[in-house]
């Protein structure tokens, strides 16, 4: 075998089995670049539809029992895929908010003295009403609708 046929200078043209090759590579790699770019609309659209549409994501309303009210006055759950926060005030009003930033989805605490929410992500601040006070969030907390049937509080009912 000659030495010389076995090597591809750049800019020359190859037959054979390496075009085929190139070829599918080619085809590989646009397909799973095209899978990767729908993939991410999707996802995008996924969260532009989450944002619009409170509560979606599945699941319907969630019942929390009074009982399950700590001493400090809240309770979590999950509502439509998003982690939430019930939070009985001084009032004994019932409020009940997505922990889920509005900035980039980070999950945000409750500050039960403070009366506020932190966002641990980029130092975002909320006040006990899901308001911003600070930070990057460029929106409220979502809020979800409580309804209270005798010793159940449903969150999220229409
Ligand atoms: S994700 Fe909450 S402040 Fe950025």
């Amino acid at each position: 075998m000659n030495e010389q046929s076995a090597q591809i200078t750049p800019g020359e043209k190859t037959t054979g089995l390496l075009q085929p090759m190139q070829a599918t590579r080619r085809g590989l790699l646009k397909g799973v670049l095209g899978a990767i770019s729908a993939f991410g609309l999707g996802s995008i659209l996924y969260a532009i539809y989450r944002f619009l549409a409170p509560g979606a994501g599945g699941g319907g309303p969630v019942e929390i029992s009074m009982s399950e009210i700590s001493a400090a006055g809240t309770a979590f759950f999950q509502y439509g895929g998003s982690p939430g926060i019930l939070i009985r005030g001084e009032d004994g009003a019932l409020k009940a908010f997505s922990l889920v930033c509005t900035h980039m989805a980070c999950t945000v605490t409750w500050n039960g003295e403070k009366k506020e929410f932190y966002c641990p992500c980029h130092d975002g601040f909320f006040d006990g009403e899901g308001r911003v006070l600070s930070g990057p969030p460029p929106a409220p907390l979502e809020r979800w609708k409580v309804e209270v049937k005798g010793d159940k509080v449903i969150i999220g009912a229409a």
